[in-house]
């Protein structure tokens, strides 16, 4: 059997986004409609085949409440890949999410994979042009990821839509060990 590839990967960005909702999502395949705020961080595992290849990415869920901010860099600082999620109805979180992208040039690893994530989609995906419940664009999220070189998806966690996607699209950047 091939070798374990061990993928330690971090999860930023602001509260409420739905970060451990797309791990409950990747990990269980489940959903909580009202999960529980992340205090300080939560640690979770999951193993993934793509082709002939097993990951194993060694999850680290972050607290995205203003409170923990200081905390984030010891979850990055290893961090072999990112995952920086913003919520597709909230501008702030794009904010916020193009803030996480910055400290994570500045500070993080240089050859760290980040994938940027706008999640919730399926709040937008029936919207009508009278009634937009979209506050952020696909084309403002996949030019901020072309301008930083960044994997782009929106996802659900909800529904899982992308969600897998978005971990082997990782994995497939991520060198064999
Ligand atoms: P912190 O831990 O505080 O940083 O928040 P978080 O980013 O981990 O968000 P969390 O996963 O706790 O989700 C916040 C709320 O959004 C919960 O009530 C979730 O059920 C909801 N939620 C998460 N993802 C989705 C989604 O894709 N669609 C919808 N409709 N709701 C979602
Ligand atoms: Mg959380």
């Amino acid at each position: 059997p091939n070798p374990v590839t061990s993928v330690k990967l971090v999860l930023l960005g602001e509260a409420a986004v739905g970060k451990s909702s797309l791990v409950l999502r990747f990990v269980s395949n489940e959903f909580q409609e009202n999960k529980e705020p992340t205090i300080g961080a939560a640690f979770l595992t999951q193993k993934l085949t793509i082709g002939d290849r097993a990951i194993k990415y060694e999850i680290w869920d972050t607290a995205g409440q203003e409170r923990f901010a200081s905390l984030a860099p010891m979850y990055y600082r290893n961090a072999q890949a990112a995952l920086v999620v913003y919520d597709v109805t909230k501008p702030a979180s794009f904010v916020k999410a193009r803030q996480w992208v910055k400290e994570l040039r500045e500070q993080a690893s240089k050859d760290i994979t980040i994938a940027l994530v706008g999640n919730k989609y399926d709040l937008v995906e029936d919207d009508n042009e009278e009634d937009l419940v979209r506050k952020v664009n696909v084309e403002e999220g996949q030019n901020l990821a072309d301008e930083e070189g960044l994997l782009f998806f929106e996802t659900s966690a909800k529904t899982g839509y992308n969600v897998k996607d978005v971990f082997v699209a990782i994995g497939n950047k991520i060198p064999e060990a």
